[in-house]
C-alpha cells in the first residue's frame, strides 16, 4: 500500500511494548505524526483507503490482540500534543499530557478538582475518550470544551454541552481528541496536595500494581462492584497461562510473564460466566480491546 513519503509509515509495528499490559501483536500501519497538518493527511489518506484507525494514548486501559491489528494506529508523541498553559483560572492541555503532569500542573497554580485521578496512568485525551473516573469523580465534570479532529481532517471545537459523557464511555471516541479546555475551581495548594496524597495512598492499598496490568477490567455493573463479584466466586488467583486475577483486587488481571491476549480473553470468558451464573449480572469490560 502507498503511502505519502512525509507521513513515515511504519508497517507491522509491534505494540506489546507500548501497552502497560505488555501484551499485543502488530499494527498493520503506525505512524507518529510530528504536527497537525502531517496529522490530517494521514486522516485523509486513511479515510481515502477506508482503513480504520484508532489512537493509542498511554496504552494502560487496553487489551491489543496477538496477531494484526488490522488499520492505521496512530501515537500523537510529538511535542505539539503535549502542551499545557493556564488561560484565567482554566487549563488548555494537549491530548498527549500525561494526566500526572495536568494533576501537578493544577496545583501549583491552586486548581482544584483533578486530585482523585492521580495515580492513573493515562493520557488527557484517554481520560476524555473513557471518561476516566475515581471516588464519585468523572473527568467530565471538569471539561469545558474539546479540540478534535474530524475524520476528514477538519479542526473543530466542541462544547460540552456537545459532548455524550457516559460511565467510561463519551462520544468523543469517533475522533482524533486534540486538547481540552478543563474549568477548575481555585481551591488552596496545602489542601490539594493532601488530598492528592490521600487518594494516592487509597490507590496503592487497594490496587494491584506488582506485574503488568490494565487496571479495572471490568466495568461496575449497576448497584454493585465487579471487584466485589468476582471474589465472591472466589476466583482471586484463578489463572489461564500467565494471566491471573489478583489476589488483591478480582477485577485486576495480571501478566505475570508471557501471557497472551487470548489467555487474557479466555481469563474474562471465564469470569464473566461465573458472575452470571452466580449472580445474573452481565459483566461488561471496562478496558478497550483491539481485536
Ligand atoms: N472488593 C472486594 N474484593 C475485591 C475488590 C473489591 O470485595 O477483590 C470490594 C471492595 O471492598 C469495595 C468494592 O468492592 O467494597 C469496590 O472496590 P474498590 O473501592 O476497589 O473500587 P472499584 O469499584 O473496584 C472503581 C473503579 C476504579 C477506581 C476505583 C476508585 C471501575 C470499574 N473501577 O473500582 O477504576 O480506581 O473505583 O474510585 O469503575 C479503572 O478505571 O481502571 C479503575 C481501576
Amino acid at each position: 500500500m502507498n503511502w505519502p513519503k512525509e507521513l513515515k509509515i511504519k508497517p507491522n509495528y509491534p505494540l506489546k511494548d507500548r501497552t502497560t499490559f505488555k501484551i499485543g501483536g502488530l499494527a498493520q500501519f503506525f505512524c507518529e505524526p510530528e504536527d497537525r497538518r502531517v496529522l490530517s493527511l494521514l486522516v485523509k489518506t486513511a479515510r481515502d483507503k477506508k482503513l480504520p484507525v484508532r489512537v493509542l494514548g498511554a496504552g494502560s486501559n487496553l487489551l491489543v490482540n496477538d496477531k494484526l491489528v488490522k488499520g492505521l494506529v496512530i501515537k500523537l508523541n510529538s511535542p505539539c500534543f503535549k502542551g499545557i498553559t493556564e488561560q484565567k483560572g482554566a487549563i488548555r492541555a494537549g491530548c498527549s499530557v500525561a494526566l500526572a503532569r495536568l494533576i501537578k500542573f493544577a496545583s501549583e497554580r491552586s486548581l482544584q478538582g483533578l486530585e482523585s485521578l492521580v495515580g492513573i496512568p493515562g493520557t488527557v485525551g484517554g481520560a476524555l475518550a473513557m471518561n476516566a473516573g475515581c471516588r464519585g469523580y468523572n473527568f467530565s465534570d471538569s471539561v469545558k470544551e474539546v479540540e478534535i479532529m474530524d475524520r476528514n481532517g477538519k479542526i473543530k471545537y466542541l462544547k460540552k454541552s456537545r459532548i455524550d459523557f457516559g460511565y467510561r464511555s463519551s462520544s468523543l471516541a469517533e475522533y482524533i481528541i486534540l486538547s481540552c479546555l478543563l474549568k477548575l475551581k481555585k481551591g488552596t495548594r496545602a489542601r490539594i496536595e493532601q488530598d492528592s496524597s490521600r487518594f494516592l495512598a487509597l490507590r496503592r492499598k487497594t490496587q494491584d500494581l506488582t506485574y503488568p496490568n490494565a487496571g479495572c477490567v471490568f466495568k461496575n455493573p449497576k448497584g454493585s462492584q465487579a471487584g466485589r463479584l468476582i471474589d465472591l466466586c472466589g476466583l482471586k488467583g484463578k489463572n489461564i497461562g500467565d494471566a491471573y486475577i489478583s489476589e488483591r483486587h478480582a477485577n485486576f488481571i495480571l501478566n505475570k510473564g508471557k501471557a497472551s491476549s487470548k489467555d487474557v480473553s479466555r481469563l474474562m470468558r471465564l469470569v464473566k460466566n461465573r458472575v452470571k451464573s452466580k449472580f445474573k449480572f452481565e459483566l461488561e469490560p471496562e478496558i478497550r480491546i483491539w481485536g
